[in-house]
């Protein structure tokens, strides 16, 4: 069931499973068309869990990996090689496992503290923008990428040092409301009945919310599981 509410069109399935497959398909569909139209496909990979099934999924599709420029939405200010890294669950979803050129995988250096590391990858992202594709992913709490509610940033930044996350660990790297927006397609993956208030908060439009600013120029899809959802889609 799809629904269409302002800038967002919102599709309930029924699993997660669901979810990952949509979305893959989504992301293969959008690098086609721009290696089609420019020759490479940058995409802004979500942290968390969720998008792991996606991301297996995509490691088992034909692409044309080499043209793919991955980056992340946000980042966790541990060692490089640690497992909690939203990079280090991407690596071993989809990133090590298909041939996109280490080059190309452009992680954020969230190991040197967030406030350098936010500042570095700031410059990394100056040429790359707008991005083919973002995918983001929400908390029960309604945050996005690392942006949580009523957690204030500069506006002039592209990307945010946070030193107070209220899911763990504090320290982490986030790209800014407006960089998250700069995007040809924007994906949400949304699963799991934890998430069903801050879907209903989002939908609603509760201010407090980073994500509901993410306000791209491009069509945004959000994929939810019927338990994200709370069961039947409200149309409109
Ligand atoms: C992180 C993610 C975060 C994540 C949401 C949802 O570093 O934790 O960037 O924004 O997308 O918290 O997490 P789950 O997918 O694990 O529910």
């Amino acid at each position: 069931m799809t629904g269409m509410r302002r800038h967002l069109r919102w599709t309930v399935l029924d699993t997660p499973g669901d979810v990952a497959q949509r979305a893959c398909e989504l992301i293969s569909a959008a690098a086609a068309r721009a290696i089609a139209d420019r020759g490479a496909f940058s995409i802004v990979l979500a942290g968390g869990s969720t998008p792991r099934r996606c991301y297996e999924m995509l490691r088992d599709t034909a692409q044309d990996w080499p043209r793919w420029q991955v980056f992340f939405g946000d980042e966790r200010c541990l060692p490089a090689d640690h497992p909690d890294r939203n990079s280090m669950m991407a690596r071993d979803a989809l990133l090590d496992r298909v041939a996109i050129p280490k080059a190309h995988v452009h992680a954020i250096p969230a190991e040197q503290g967030a406030a350098g590391a936010a500042r570095t990858y700031a410059r990394t992202l100056e040429t790359v923008r707008p991005f083919d594709m973002v995918i983001l992913g929400l908390g029960e709490d309604g945050h996005t990428a690392s942006l949580f509610p009523g957690h204030a940033h500069a506006a002039e930044e592209a990307v945010h040092a946070v030193f107070d996350a209220p899911k763990p660990p504090p320290e982490r790297v986030t790209l800014a409301v407006s960089t998250l927006a700069d995007c040809r397609n924007l994906l949400f993956i949304v699963t799991g009945a934890s998430k069903y208030v801050a879907v209903r908060a989002w939908q609603r439009g509760e201010p407090a919310l980073p994500i509901v600013a993410i306000k791209p120029q491009c069509r945004a899809e959000v994929l939810l599981d019927s338990s994200a959802a709370g069961g039947a889609m409200e149309s409109g």
